[in-house]
């Protein structure tokens, strides 16, 4: 099965931010899905859809959204106002305390989408309630490949401002999803780079945002170091026995050719 991912578009209510305009950076990516990904099964957002959580921001990325003509299933972040989602997108699914956290049932296996948003704040959590919830699906996917999507990493990269703001409490999540073979991949957002790699057993894909990105930076402690590198979206095929994660550069313009 062939799936996307898109993550951090930062939208607002209109204008540049970071000398970049976040609408623009949407619109050319769903342009290129709609050119060369149109088959794709579904797409799933990893959060931090709008920047401020602005009622008009949501109002735009839906509209938007109608252009992406497949299943969208999208998470929230640390940017994002759960409250203000759910006004502006009142049909999508939440869990029973009002999270933005749902189960997706695909060809290729369960999708669990966390909701790691606290109010107010930059870093994530996932409280007992929630890790309930996500106990209960994983329980409840039995021996079906699983996939899970968060917003948050739950575990430190080395960017340090960036570490300071990941998953608090790794521990609690580590020791729900330990032990559960059927986890095939975590994907998550919030890192604005391109970072792969496996923690805990269980391997994990990154990707950097719409409109702007995290600096390779492992040295800065006290603010985000930020840069102006390409956005990516990922095509993902996910099999029985394989994950195969491509990043696309949606916006390079250089030349292909026959090697
Ligand atoms: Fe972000
Ligand atoms: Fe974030």
């Amino acid at each position: 099965m062939k799936f996307l991912q898109i993550t951090d578009l930062h939208m607002n209510a209109g204008g540049p931010l970071y000398g970049l305009d976040p609408a623009e950076r949407l619109a050319a990516c769903i342009a290129d899905i709609r050119r060369t990904h149109a088959d794709a099964d579904r797409a799933v957002i990893t959060g931090d859809l709008a920047h401020s959580g602005d009622p008009a921001a949501y109002r735009r990325l839906r509209e938007m959204l109608q252009g992406l003509e497949m299943p969208t299933h999208l998470l929230i972040g640390n940017h994002d106002s759960r409250s203000e989602f759910r006004k502006a997108f009142p049909d999508h699914p939440v869990d029973s305390d009002g999270n933005v956290q749902f189960t997706v049932d695909t060809a290729a296996g369960r999708f669990i989408c966390l909701d790691t948003n606290v109010p107010g704040a930059h870093h994530g959590e996932l409280d007992a309630a929630r890790l309930r919830w996500l106990t209960d699906e994983l329980d409840r996917a039995g021996e079906k490949p699983v996939y899970l999507f968060m917003h948050h990493p739950p575990f430190d990269v080395g960017i340090r401002r960036m570490d300071r703001i990941s998953l608090r409490d790794k521990a609690a999540f580590a020791e729900v999803v330990s032990g559960r073979p059927g986890i095939r991949q975590l994907f998550f957002g919030h890192l604005h780079r391109p970072i792969s790699g496996m923690w805990n057993g269980i391997p994990f894909a990154n990707l950097p945002g719409m409109n702007h990105q995290v600096a390779l930076d492992f040295e800065i402690e006290d603010e985000v170091p930020g840069s102006h590198e390409p956005p990516f979206y990922a095509v993902i095929f996910a099999d029985p026995g394989q994950t195969i994660v491509h990043l696309k550069n949606f916006l390079d313009q250089t030349n292909t050719f026959h090697l």
